[in-house]
């Protein structure tokens, strides 16, 4: 099976676990407090390997203790870390506050992630000759993403881009992409369409970024589940399994990384879609970012257990 290469950020998460999220000016109490191995890229990696994907992580560490622990943390997932740099900083840090309704709000600190140069990468031309997938998210310098994805795409290796956080994208750009993932938020930022709670617009925002020039889209919607779209028309629409929510970190990362190993493996759109609604529905039932990524066996085992009424497909 060929080489998925992710080239991004590497984090430790301080996570603070609270009832509400305070006002301005307002302090509160964490009723739990923890670090956790993160960072989107790295989550990515850790995704796309639980799901029997062949991953390299390209990225950077520091030179503090978190950082070996960190390195220790992703290697156990089976992710290649050979091509992780060391670099004179501190790890990149995300200070995370998640409330009892699960959902989060990330403060980042780029640290190493933001240490990685362009020339950095074209020290590895060998490994993009033997990528057949280049994942990439925002969480690195902008001309690291945008070397990533134009020697890849020359290299002839399929491209998949998070654009997450949202950033600024030159137009030229999106024609390198095969497939982007992002969530509502980020795509609101890129089309510049406020999406409608009743989603009656989300496919308009779908084929907005489709015309930009990327071949296929997917909207994350959360629990309404993701709309697919590619410039055939060809429309999917996967709705979310319920669950209990307890904490949302990864849960697009979970999504992303098992969608792209489950296509690599050769599922259709429509059986990877449900792959990846299963794995993101596991993962936000459990704390943390990659320790709540579950392996094949849990998705699989999940999918038998669950009716097949929920986590369905309308093709349009
Ligand atoms: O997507 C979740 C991740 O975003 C967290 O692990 C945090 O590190 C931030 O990068």
């Amino acid at each position: 099976m060929g080489n998925i290469v992710v080239v991004g950020s590497i984090n430790m998460d301080f996570v603070c676990y609270i009832r509400k999220l305070p006002h301005p000016g307002e302090t509160v109490q964490s009723y739990k407090t923890d670090t956790k191995s993160g960072g989107k890229g790295a989550n990515q990696a850790v995704a796309a390997a639980l799901s029997g994907g062949n991953v390299t992580l390209v990225g950077a560490v520091g030179n503090d203790f978190y950082s070996r622990d960190i390195l220790f943390a992703i290697k156990k997932y089976k992710v290649n870390t050979d091509r992780v740099l060391w670099k004179d900083s501190d790890i990149g840090t995300a200070f995370v506050v998640v409330d009892e309704s699960g959902q989060n709000n990330v403060f980042l600190s780029e640290g190493a992630n933001g240490c990685l140069t362009v020339k950095d990468l074209q020290g590895l031309p060998e490994l993009f000759d033997s990528t057949s997938i280049l994942l990439v998210q925002n969480e690195i310098p902008w001309a690291c993403t945008r070397y990533a994805l134009e020697t890849a795409k020359q290299r002839g290796a399929q491209t998949y881009f998070n654009p997450a956080p949202a950033l600024e994208i030159e137009e030229d750009v999106f024609p390198l992409v095969d497939v982007m993932i992002l969530n509502k938020s980020e795509a609101e930022f890129i089309t510049s369409i406020r999406l409608e709670e009743d989603l009656s617009n989300v496919r308009q925002a779908a084929r907005q970024i489709i015309d930009l020039g990327v071949k296929e889209v997917i909207i994350t919607l959360g629990e309404k589940g993701s709309l697919y779209m590619n410039g055939q028309e060809e429309v999917v629409f996967t709705s979310a399994y319920p669950v209990h929510v307890v904490d949302t970190t990864a849960a697009g990362d979970t999504f992303i990384g098992s969608f792209i190993a489950a296509r690599q493996q050769g599922m259709t759109i429509k059986d990877a879609l449900q792959r990846a609604s299963a794995a993101s529905a596991i993962a936000v039932s459990r704390a943390g970012a990659q320790e709540s990524i579950p392996n094949t066996e849990e998705v699989i085992n999940f999918l038998n257990e669950h009716s097949r009424s929920r986590g369905t497909l309308a093709v349009y």
